[in-house]
């Protein structure tokens, strides 16, 4: 069930050098969505790595429980600033930031800790440790609780019956004593989500998970975060720069240009034409190689 629609123009009174957007927005995903509490709520979000310069500009977004939603944009829109936004590694200028109930722009001594073990988080190039077993690298997963890394000594017989239970689930509990650099591009990303799972996460943050992937490995591992997002009742915020991914395994599509929000909607009320305008056109001046 689809909830109502709004469609509105939003005037800003940002500091950015662009022409101004018309937004369009249309939310929340669904009605059963809106009965819950959001993970994630940021509103008014301002970051700038230097002064006077903003790379988010008044951003908002909210990410309920199960969704899966595909952040869009060129090459340095903002898109891994808004997620590191989230995890507490990146300059909060202003505006507020609430995650998994952290109010991130004014965490608590040892309270970024415990954000970021709360945070499942993939990358495009996977960061594994190559020539520690896949077994291993699942069992890292549980160090963010700890603090301190120490693998020697060892990990608890209950943490590597779960780590095997999560290779199970991505599919890869065969490769499970193998040498994580031994597996294909594919499979070391379902290993990294399985380390993310160990971390037992209220979220997952996937930034470009399937950039370095061919386009049936991209298909496989953004259906196993989507369903992982809808079986663990979790969100996962997942960086793409294809529309045509986004459109098949995303709930809902966040379009950032210029660190502000210029599209956000289910899916299910978009198509291709609509998101034409979260890329560069011809007037814009900075190049971008991946749009
Ligand atoms: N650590 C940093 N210091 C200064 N500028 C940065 C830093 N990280 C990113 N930026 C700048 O912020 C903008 C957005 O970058 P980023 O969030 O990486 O975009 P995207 O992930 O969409 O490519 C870019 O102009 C980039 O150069
Ligand atoms: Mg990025």
């Amino acid at each position: 069930m689809v909830a109502l629609q709004t469609k509105r123009a939003v005037s800003k009174t940002s500091g950015s050098n662009t022409a101004q957007p018309t937004v369009h927005v249309v939310e929340p995903t669904t009605a059963e969505l809106r009965a819950q509490l959001p993970i994630v709520s940021v509103r008014k979000l301002r970051v700038a790595y230097n002064p006077g310069e903003l790379v988010l500009d008044g951003v908002d977004l909210d990410l309920f429980p199960g969704e899966t939603v595909a952040l869009l944009g060129s090459s340095g829109s903002g898109k891994s600033t808004l997620m590191k936004s989230l995890t507490g590694f990146a300059p909060i200028t202003s505006g507020s930031v609430r995650v998994a109930g952290y109010d991130v722009a004014n965490l608590q001594r040892g309270q970024v800790r415990q954000l970021r073990a709360s945070a499942g988080q993939v990358f495009q190039q996977f960061n594994l440790i190559g020539r520690l077993s896949v077994l291993t690298n699942v069992l890292t997963g549980t160090l963010h609780k700890a603090g301190a890394i120490n693998l020697v000594g060892g990990f608890s017989h209950a943490d590597r019956v779960r780590a095997m239970e999560l290779l199970d689930r991505v599919g890869i509990a065969h490769k499970a004593s193998e040498p994580a650099r031994s597996l294909s591009g594919g499979q070391q990303q379902r290993v990294a989500i399985a380390r993310a799972l160990m971390q037992q996460p209220r979220l997952i943050l996937a930034d470009e998970p399937v950039a370095s992937l061919d386009p049936r490995m991209s298909d496989s591992v953004l259906e196993l975060l989507r369903g992982i997002a809808r079986e663990d009742g979790i969100p996962v915020l997942v960086s793409l720069h294809v529309v045509d991914l986004a459109m098949r395994h995303a709930d809902r599509i966040v379009g950032l240009k210029h660190g502000e929000v210029v599209i956000s909607a289910p899916t299910t009320h978009l198509d291709a034409r609509d998101l034409e305008g979260v890329y560069h056109h011809e007037e814009d001046d900075d190049v971008d190689g991946n749009a």
